[in-house]
């Protein structure tokens, strides 16, 4: 399988708002919650578009398609960070290493531009993005994100399974 990775064109944009769509699609499966993923649910790449924070988006390509997509943002407030965000492989292509590659390469992005520290903040719930980030090396838990949910009337449910220095958590 011939995959290349290449920076992200302005003439890949439908693609890859097509792979933003499948990825708040995932999202919804996960939680269970069609909302997440709306009317239009490519309409994340055009907010991800206006970040002014991006330092680089490739895409991964095979037989002149688009994909995969993956960017490096350099985290505000903070010095010598860079975040992988997002890292999104179409649905029929995925479990081939096409993920590892893109995360890779934007890892040597990070390193070429001299970041200090590379992170990547998965939603917990997105269980095999996890299990392949921390295959991948990333091993050190930086900060944590607490929630609360303020609407338990809607009924959302929480999985248990999770405890971190003695606490039981919900994710
Ligand atoms: C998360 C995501 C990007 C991973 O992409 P991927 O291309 O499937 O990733 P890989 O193929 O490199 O790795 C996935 C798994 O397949 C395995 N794998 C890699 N190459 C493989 C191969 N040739 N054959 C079989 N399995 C393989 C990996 O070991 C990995 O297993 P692990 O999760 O147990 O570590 C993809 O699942 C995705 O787009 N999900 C929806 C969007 C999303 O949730 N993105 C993350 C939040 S932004």
């Amino acid at each position: 399988m011939e995959i290349a990775v290449r920076a992200y064109l302005d003439s890949d944009y439908a693609e890859v708002r097509t792979l933003f769509g499948e990825l708040s699609q995932h999202f919804a499966e996960i939680y269970g919650d069609q909302v997440i993923s709306g009317a239009d649910p490519g309409r994340g790449f055009d907010v991800y578009l206006k970040r002014t924070n991006r330092v680089g988006s490739w895409v991964a390509v095979k037989d002149k398609q688009v994909v995969g997509f993956t960017g490096l943002l350099d985290v505000i407030g903070e010095e010598g960070i860079a975040e992988i965000e997002p890292l999104i492989v179409s649905e029929s292509y995925r479990s081939q290493g096409i993920g590892s590659k893109l995360a890779e390469y934007a890892k040597q992005e990070a390193k070429k531009k001299g970041f200090e520290f590379l992170t990547i903040k998965p939603t917990l719930r997105n269980e095999e993005a996890f299990h392949l980030y921390i295959r991948l090396g990333f091993n050190i838990i930086g900060s944590v994100e607490l929630f609360q949910d303020l609407m338990p009337e809607r009924g959302r449910t929480w999985k248990p399974g999770v405890t971190l220095l003695g606490h039981k958590l919900g994710y």
